[in-house]
């Protein structure tokens, strides 16, 4: 964080916008990454003097107060982690942050309430954002992973007070213009997961951006059949075929080198122990592709071998339902072999990537893996975002 207005926060009050909207499960909070990675964040502001408000969603709780979206588990979690108590204040505008604010001084901090408690947060509301921002000195951006989201506490909040983009924001963005603005070539993108229909976009435009596209997972069955293979029982989108067809036209302008799987993992269903690695000539009509088979493996492993930067989003299998977890995680294991001793530049991220990654034991060997889901997914797609958008906007009129 460089601007000068950062370097001098000593009793400034700091609204910063997080993204602890983390997986919970029965009363337990799951992966803990987003809150991690926020924490040098606030050492970094703690250190600097300032007072420290930190605003997030949780959940959807629909514009209306809920207590099981309420963030105030979350405080103790903070605390616990920053060696420092997190004082959890009961909503994010009014007489309460009014009060904490009176109360606080350099170097404290307080997490708000679910900030989605609000409809107006959704609704980008301009007086909502206001009250937001009331006595508050500086807003900072964290969250890039809400950053698609065109909301009061990411957008609006902007047009009130001087806004900066906080260093975890600043490492996404950072990383997704190494992949993919600016990329060292050859580079790859790999693209798993079930079905065309939910990443036209995203497909569109990395076929324009990438010298390979390596698939894999239920989308890739759909163009193996629109290649005229017999691919059995397998899932498809029959109706995929005109965008099929024009990621095909792109692809050929582009001179982007389409992958796709030569062996394939087969059962006639999931809870079959019955499980084949056949060529793709093999299948039989009751047979259904679950994952890709180990000659496949070796062939986007060559294919790794001369790029300088890969980009992945999306599984390879079924990858939740072993064995078909076998040609993620081997994939995502030759993706880390190569980063760590090539140089391979390897950024992930978007849905279940994450988790996916981590059940391969990876997730410290890539050389980013992004924390956002439907902002990470948006960005692949080549659309602006919202708060991205806003920040920018902002930042141009702080100097
Ligand atoms: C996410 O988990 O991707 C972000 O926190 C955004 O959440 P949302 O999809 O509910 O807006």
């Amino acid at each position: 964080m460089n601007p000068p207005e950062l370097e001098n926060l000593d009793a400034k009050k700091v609204l910063v916008r997080a993204d602890l909207n983390l997986p919970y499960h029965d009363g337990q909070f799951g992966d803990l990454t987003r809150l991690e990675r926020f924490l040098p964040t606030l050492n970094f502001l703690r250190k600097k003097g300032a007072i420290i408000f930190i605003l997030s969603h949780f959940g959807r709780p629909k514009g209306k107060r809920d207590a099981h979206y309420t963030l105030s588990p979350l405080a103790k979690t903070l605390s616990n982690f920053l060696n420092h108590p997190v004082r959890f204040v009961s909503d994010c505008i009014g007489p309460s942050v009014e009060m904490a604010i009176g109360e606080m001084k350099s170097g404290d901090v307080a997490l708000l309430e679910n900030v989605r408690f609000y409809a107006e947060e959704e609704n980008n509301d301009f007086s909502f954002a206001e009250e937001l921002s009331a006595n508050m000195d500086i807003y900072i951006n964290d969250a890039f992973s809400v950053s698609h989201r065109a909301h009061a506490s990411v957008d609006a909040i902007t047009k009130h007070l001087p806004s900066f983009m906080g260093p975890q924001f600043h490492a996404e963005v950072q990383a997704l213009h190494m992949a993919l603005e600016n990329p060292e070539r050859p580079c790859a993108a790999i693209v798993g997961g079930s079905k065309i229909s939910t990443k036209i976009a995203l497909l569109k435009n990395l076929t324009q951006k990438v010298d390979y596209l390596i698939l894999g997972g239920g989308m890739a069955n759909t163009f193996l059949h629109f290649q005229g293979h017999d691919i059995g029982a397998s899932l498809i989108e029959e109706d995929s075929h005109d965008v099929y067809h024009s990621i095909c036209e792109v692809a050929k302008v582009r001179n982007c080198q389409i992958l796709l799987p030569n062996d394939v993992q087969v059962a006639h269903d999931l809870t079959s122990s019955n499980v084949r690695t056949i060529q793709l000539d093999q299948l039989e009509p009751v047979d259904k592709i679950f994952d890709i088979g180990l000659q496949t493996l070796t062939s986007y492993e060559a294919v790794l071998k001369i790029c300088k930067t890969v980009l992945w989003n999306g599984p390879m299998g079924v990858f939740e339902v072993p064995p078909y977890d076998y040609g993620t995680t081997q994939l995502a294991r030759i993706v880390a072999r190569l980063t760590q001793e090539s140089g391979l530049i390897s950024v992930a991220g978007g849905g279940d990537t994450a988790a996916a990654l981590a059940h391969a034991g990876v997730q410290d060997k890539f050389t980013y893996i992004s924390a956002a889901g439907g902002a990470f997914l948006e960005w692949l797609e080549g659309k602006d975002l919202p708060g991205m958008q806003a920040l920018k906007n902002a930042m141009s009129q702080n100097t």
